[in-house]
């Protein structure tokens, strides 16, 4: 059967009704994949929710289906948000495949090239602000106040909506809950979504529940250090946010679930992103890996321990973000003259024969 999309797949556990369109890029039932190579190094039984699978490359998609639809059941014409990126070209494809505008304020100069080229590509105003995230956000919050636009940064109900679906997924894919859930954290809604999600399901179908593991980039670390970062600087610019909108939501679902904060260095970041790239195949922009990271730094302070089952959230795709994986990469392209016998000498040298 032809996958429907999230709105119909769930609807019952979604906030829609006959009125609300059936708009859908196809989003969702994104692959569970058992990460064998690191599992046996590590000792433990780890999976990845591979978001980046989703249609704009980032699980964004979840939560924009419903936040999208809902604006455009209640007659809006415009929607607006913030981003440092995959809201941004999620919010700005779901508009454009409603036929409605799209509004996006955007940190200059702090937003990957592929996330930019989406964006562009869709067809949304971009209004690139110097300044920071957490200044885009109060921006947009203040105009949809006054302006007949409507917000669709995931301060909007029906973004966590959306996304809690991936805990449905996660639930289905392993048949229950996982131990631990790891799961990078910016501006703190996907983890109030799973959290949700997973008891949502719980209370329907007996999934059980797993603890709630958050992971910052330690240069915008707020709810690890509780204090809000004015300057937050990380190489994860899609978690470069210092004052999370979502904040008490997200200290509840680790609170509820017996889970943690905690932060993970920028090198710690780019070490779990190449090492995930070039043990299991799988290519996870920066910020995702900070779920990777934070496993590998609990299993050495002992805050995880072995044999436990994990779930990691890769919230998106690795190609979105060329710039960094070139400039992290220790391998570059060989050039050689266009001749198939330097080629060929040059192969026999990598092989070893
Ligand atoms: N990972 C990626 C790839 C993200 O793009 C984001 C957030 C997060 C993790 C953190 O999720 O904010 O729910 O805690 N990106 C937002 C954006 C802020 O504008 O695209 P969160």
């Amino acid at each position: 059967m032809r996958w429907p999309g999230l709105i119909e797949a769930y609807k019952e556990f979604l906030p829609v009704n006959n009125e609300t369109p059936k708009l859908t890029l196809n989003e969702g039932n994104t692959p569970l994949i058992h990460l064998q190579n690191l599992s046996k190094e590590w000792g433990v039984e780890l999976y990845v929710k591979v978001e980046g699978a989703n249609p704009t490359g980032s699980f964004k998609d979840r939560g924009m289906v419903m936040a999208v639809a809902k604006a455009v059941e209640e007659g809006s014409k415009t929607v607006i948000c913030a981003s440092t990126g995959n809201t941004s070209a999620a919010a700005a494809a779901y508009a454009a495949r409603a036929g409605i505008n799209c509004i996006v304020v955007i940190p200059e100069g702090k937003i990957a090239m592929g996330k930019l080229a989406q964006a562009m590509m869709y067809g949304a105003e971009i209004i690139s602000i110097e300044g920071n995230f957490d200044q885009a956000l109060k921006m947009v919050r203040d105009i949809s106040e006054v302006e007949p636009i409507t917000l669709v940064n995931s301060v909007n109900p029906f973004r966590l909506e959306g996304q809690k679906t991936a805990a449905f997924e996660v639930c289905d894919q392993l048949g229950s809950a996982p131990e631990i859930l790891a799961i990078p954290v910016g501006n703190a809604g996907n983890i109030s979504a799973y959290w949700k999600g997973f008891k949502e399901y719980n209370s329907k179908k007996e999934t059980g529940l797993p603890r709630m593991f958050g992971f910052e980039a330690e240069g915008a670390a707020a709810l690890v250090h509780n204090r809000v970062f004015e300057n937050p600087e990380t190489i994860a610019t899609a978690i470069r946010i210092g004052n999370p909108a979502s904040w008490d939501l997200a200290v509840n679902a680790v609170k509820e679930s017996n889970g943690q904060f905690d932060e993970v260095t920028d090198d710690e970041i780019v070490a779990a992103y190449k090492k995930l790239a070039s043990t299991e195949g799988v290519f996870a922009e920066p910020a995702s890996c900070a779920s990777i990271a934070g496993v590998y730094k609990s299993l050495q302070n002992g805050k995880i321990a072995k044999g436990t089952k994990i779930v990691a959230v890769l919230t998106g795709n690795g190609l979105k973000d060329p710039d960094t994986a070139i400039q992290s990469s220790l391998v570059k392209p060989v050039v050689l003259p266009n001749d198939e016998k330097a080629v060929a000498e040059h192969i026999r040298g990598v092989v070893g024969h």
